[in-house]
């Protein structure tokens, strides 16, 4: 039996437990993997600690890995035993094997290793629909992003550098900054004791930014949407910090005819075309070594509770992920 990380109650990185778990063979349409490194995103801190459902539990937590193909059902032909593969978005990913359903996966380039597979389906593909979704960027633009030193962070800058945007990048701490800057952000807001608005609005000329792309949610929002240009759009992707609270659409009439959106991944690759589309373009930047994929913390699977504590307490950098 595999041994998978799951959650009996929600709660802090305590409820995180390291157990056995049933595995059954494939249905018609699933695969079976053996996994080898799963990714750690912030939302697996929102499914620990109930702010997203996790559905009935026991859950096993976890939203992306790399993996071999071990066996397929009687209707899948477009994988083999053998085959390397990863996903993102999907419950049930801390664990050693798994089914999972074929359309869901996506064969993996051989110039890409596991650790970095399994570390950029979930964070690259998000970067790829804010940049080319909820906002498509055009060169020239100015844009503002939160947490630039992160996950998703690191991803975002460089690849909206690569098209040719101003990055203004927030970012907690000094050595943060430094990270951000050599990875794309012309210009750096530290956002634990500087103005945002103000600083942007100096930076921008008064203008401010065609896009701010939030994933701190309840401490940023007013300041993102402060921060914008008239007509510009406010992606608020994330609740880092807690979830935006309710407000009325009115207040983004004076503000300049304002747009705000609340976008999640899940959407962005609800279908197999959608989610094909992103995963060549993240594979083309990646490979060619346009957007660079920072591993900077890995931690062993079992050991899940403690990379909770550091992503938790802002002490990341980069990707994280858990060898299996
Ligand atoms: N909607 C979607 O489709 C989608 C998909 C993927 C990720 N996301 C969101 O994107 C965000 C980034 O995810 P990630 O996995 O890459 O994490 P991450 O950015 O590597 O880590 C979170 C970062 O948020 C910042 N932060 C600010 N206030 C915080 C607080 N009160 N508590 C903890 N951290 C705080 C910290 O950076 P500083 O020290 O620089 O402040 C921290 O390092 C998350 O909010 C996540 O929910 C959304």
């Amino acid at each position: 039996m595999p041994k998978a990380i799951s959650i009996h109650q929600t709660g802090g990185p305590e409820v995180l437990t390291w157990e056995e778990v049933q595995l059954s063979a494939p249905a018609a349409d699933e695969v079976q993997i053996r996994q080898t490194v799963c990714g750690l995103n912030y939302i697996d801190i929102y499914g620990r600690t109930g702010l997203y459902p996790v559905g009935d539990l026991p859950a096993i937590l976890g939203m992306e890995a790399v993996g071999i193909v071990e066996a397929v059902g009687t209707n899948v032909d477009a994988f083999k035993p053998g085959d390397r593969v990863a996903y993102p978005m999907q419950l049930g990913a801390y664990t050693e094997a798994r089914n999972i359903d074929a359309n869901v996966l996506v064969p993996v380039p051989e110039a890409i290793d596991d650790a970095t597979a399994a570390a950029m389906m979930l964070k690259g593909l998000t970067a790829h629909y804010l940049l080319f979704r909820t906002y498509p960027v055009k060169a020239g633009d100015t844009i503002l992003m939160y947490a630039a030193a992160g996950g998703v962070g690191l991803i975002l800058c460089q690849w909206a550098r690569h098209l040719g945007v101003s990055v203004i990048g927030c970012v907690g701490s000094e050595e943060k900054a430094e990270l951000a800057r050599a990875n794309g952000c012309e210009h750096i807001i530290m956002y634990r004791d500087e103005n945002i608005p103000e600083r942007v609005r100096d930076i921008t000329a008064g203008k401010g930014v065609a896009a701010a792309y939030d994933s701190i949610g309840q401490a940023t929002f007013m300041d993102s949407l402060d921060s914008l240009r008239p007509f510009g759009v406010l992606a608020t992707y994330g609740n880092a910090s807690g979830p935006v609270e309710a407000f009325s659409p009115a207040i983004l009439a004076p503000k300049g005819s304002l747009y705000v959106t609340r976008p999640t991944l899940a959407t962005h690759i609800s279908t197999r075309e959608l989610l094909m589309e992103g995963a060549q373009r993240l594979f083309d930047v990646v490979s060619a070594g346009q957007v660079k994929i920072h591993v900077n913390q890995t931690f062993e699977l079992a050991d899940c509770a403690n990379a909770h504590r550091a992503l938790e307490s802002r002490q990341t950098s980069g990707c994280t992920v858990l060898t299996v």
